[in-house]
């Protein structure tokens, strides 16, 4: 029997396919701007704090005074972790990746979650507050244990940002380094239906728990076409080490059809505005430092690849200059998209929770274009042609 193939358009990549309506950010890629909630991310990234940021994208208003420093508190109270979750941390394997540590230490920060089971509005909101406030300290605990150094306990006189940075270096970080750490995450906090938010809310769609559902962003997250692209950026700009370097460089990559990590953007034809603020950044960070060396080899590198690729609607993304800020806030590369994670958990768990509202799992089809009703034989007489040979996958 052969099946009539419908007449169906695969959308590869689920590309410009509408999952649902959403209130939370909206990203004009043809002009290069963001928008979250309706405020732009230029004023956000001036005006406002991440955890601001984070009430803003939750609740969908900026707080009251009194509801901030509420909101701020609560999270400041969540940010302890049980002492069996560091000895869980202990017994991994020093070499693990960080983006796998904060996989495991979301998975177990679930289960001390009382309140896990409960799928009411309440709940949830606390469960994303509770993981948004541990997701710090996790990575921070990780970094000072396979350094075989004992990890800082969290403050509570130091916000979001700089909490992080403090229980990461065992020291309290100063005002500049504490700003850039609160707009690189207020950046990084949201950015629509991007691959991991996608995949947090298929888990989600299933009514499974929200740490769940975070622990599939996270994964999601890890891939060097997504998250992963910061940490390579940063690599790729140390490999070409100064701005003589960059064209040959380049135009070697492109030659092999490789990809150039922190361009091009599915969404963005135009430049990433968060890229334009994060530029600035690594600038005023290398001056700061004395040491201009990694930002002119990144402005090489960009003017290269944006005359080479601009004609394809290929510019800056989130990814290129970020590296050189975490690098100069004392951030070792294979961190940086656990910075990515930690910010992105409110828009994951603000998706999450959005969709949930008018819920229905998510199922979409594959088009069967396969054999049918094949005759079953029996294992002796199964023959099978030198092509047909597959690679054993058995040891
Ligand atoms: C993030 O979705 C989001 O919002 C993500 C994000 C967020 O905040 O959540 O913004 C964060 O993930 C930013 C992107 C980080 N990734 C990288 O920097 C990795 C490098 N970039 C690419 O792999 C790529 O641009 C993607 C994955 C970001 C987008 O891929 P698309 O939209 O599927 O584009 P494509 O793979 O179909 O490429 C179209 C063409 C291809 O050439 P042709 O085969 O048509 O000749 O553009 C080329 C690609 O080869 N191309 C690149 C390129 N990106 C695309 N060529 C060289 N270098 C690149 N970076």
């Amino acid at each position: 029997m052969t099946i009539s193939v419908p007449q169906v358009e695969i959308k590869k990549g689920l590309d410009e396919v509408y999952v649902k309506k959403t209130r939370i950010s909206w990203i004009d890629g043809q002009n290069g701007k963001l928008y979250y909630r309706g405020y732009s991310i230029e004023d956000l990234a001036k005006h406002s704090t991440f955890e601001e940021t984070a009430f803003l994208l939750w609740y969908g208003r900026l707080p009251k005074r009194d509801e901030l420093s509420k909101f701020k508190s609560t999270l400041v109270s969540f940010r302890w972790i049980p002492d069996e979750l560091v000895d869980l941390m202990k017994r991994v394997p020093r070499k693990a990746h960080p983006m796998d540590i904060l996989k495991i230490g979301i998975a177990a920060a679930a289960t001390y979650d009382p309140e896990l089971e409960d799928m009411s509005s309440i709940a949830n909101i606390r469960k994303a507050m509770r993981i948004l406030a541990k997701a710090p300290t996790i990575i921070a605990a990780w970094h000072r244990i396979r350094n075989n150094q004992d990890p800082v306990e969290p403050t509570n006189d130091l916000d979001h940002a700089a909490n992080f940075l403090y229980m990461l270096n065992g020291e309290k970080p100063d005002e500049l380094s504490s700003r850039i750490m609160d707009v690189a995450l207020i950046l990084h906090a949201e950015h629509g239906m991007n691959a991991s938010t996608f995949a947090a809310m298929v888990t989600a769609s299933t009514l499974s728990d929200i740490y769940s559902a975070v622990v599939s962003g996270i994964s999601a997250l890890k891939g060097p076409l997504h998250g992963g692209a910061n940490e390579r950026a940063l690599r790729m700009i140390m490999e070409v080490g100064s701005p003589e370097n960059a064209e040959s460089y380049v135009l070697r990559k492109l030659a092999k059809k490789e990809r150039i990590m922190g361009f091009g953007h599915r969404v963005y034809k135009a430049y990433d505005p968060r890229a334009k603020i994060l530029k600035e950044y690594a600038r005023m960070l290398c001056e700061k430092k004395g040491d201009m060396r990694l930002y002119e080899t990144a402005i090489k590198i960009e003017e290269v690849v944006l005359r080479e690729l601009s004609r394809k609607r290929i510019f800056t993304n989130v990814d290129f200059f970020s590296g050189i800020v975490y690098h100069h806030l004392g951030i070792p590369s294979d961190l940086f998209t656990t910075i990515f994670a930690m910010a992105r958990i409110v828009g994951w768990t603000g998706h999450v929770l959005e969709y949930w509202s008018e819920n229905r799992i998510i199922r979409p089809r594959a088009l069967y274009v396969g054999e049918l009703d094949k005759k079953y034989l029996p294992i002796d007489e199964r023959c099978t042609s030198p092509e047909e040979r597959l690679e054993f996958i058995g040891k």
